[in-house]
């Protein structure tokens, strides 16, 4: 099993929480627009694989009404706050795609193995607690040939914008993500996997902030 880097903030579920709960009211204003790009080139990728897919971190459902109406969607989250958001918009966009959502955390999934075609996390991963499990969750429900797509900040390496993410890193907690994110944790988790395989790994707008990666299920 890899090892996280030493100095990556460290944050609980309790925080996720905490933060999520605060960002709830204001977080489709905050984060509609310029996240748009990644959740709509998330959903692309990840429903051509099948009907079955699996939206982690659903947070307030923005991208639920990009699914094409013949997908099955499942979404899950931590935050109940979050979700009650999504509920609302589920039930005022008439989104009949979407089976459910409930809380749900992501390093402890209640489905079966392979029970979908795709698992999608956009902006999750820097979020969660734990990358690692959260990612072997993932696979473990991704059924073989099906594949996890991920969009995620992934932090610059040195330079300004890398001192600006270790400051802002040291609020991890409290803002409720890691600003700093290197690849190696995504990228050497894949490598250690030989029943995972590293797909795509593309910028996305705006400026290429967001990182989409595809991770296709072998075996
Ligand atoms: C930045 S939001 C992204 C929401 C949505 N995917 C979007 O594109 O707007 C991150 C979400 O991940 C959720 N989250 C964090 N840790 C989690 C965990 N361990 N299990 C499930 N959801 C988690 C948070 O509650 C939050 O709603």
């Amino acid at each position: 099993m890899n090892q996280m880097p030493r100095d990556l903030a460290q944050i609980e579920n309790a925080h996720v929480e905490e933060a999520y709960a605060r960002w709830a009211p204001i977080y489709d204003l905050a984060f509609t627009t310029v996240m748009a790009p990644g959740r709509r080139a998330a959903v692309a990728a990840a429903q051509r694989l099948g009907g079955k897919v699996l939206d982690v971190g659903v947070g307030t459902g923005l991208e639920l009404p990009m699914f094409d109406a013949d997908v099955a969607l499942v979404g899950v989250d931590l935050s109940e706050p979050m979700l009650r958001r999504a509920q609302t918009r589920i039930a005022r966009e008439k989104l009949s795609r979407v089976a459910g959502v409930c809380v749900m955390d992501a390093t402890r999934l209640a489905f079966a193995d392979g029970a979908f075609d795709a698992v999608v996390a956009p902006f999750v991963l820097t979020v969660v607690p734990d990358p690692h499990a959260t990612l072997a969750e993932l696979a473990r429900v991704t059924r073989v040939g099906g594949e996890i797509v991920l969009v995620n900040h992934v932090g610059a390496e040195a330079g300004p914008i890398a001192w600006i993410e270790r400051w802002m890193g040291k609020r991890s907690a409290s803002l409720g993500w890691r600003p700093e994110f290197p690849w190696e944790i995504l990228g050497d988790w894949i490598v250690s996997r030989q029943d995972l395989k590293l797909v795509e790994r593309r910028k996305i707008a705006p400026l290429g902030l967001f990182t989409l990666t595809r991770i296709e299920k072998l075996s």
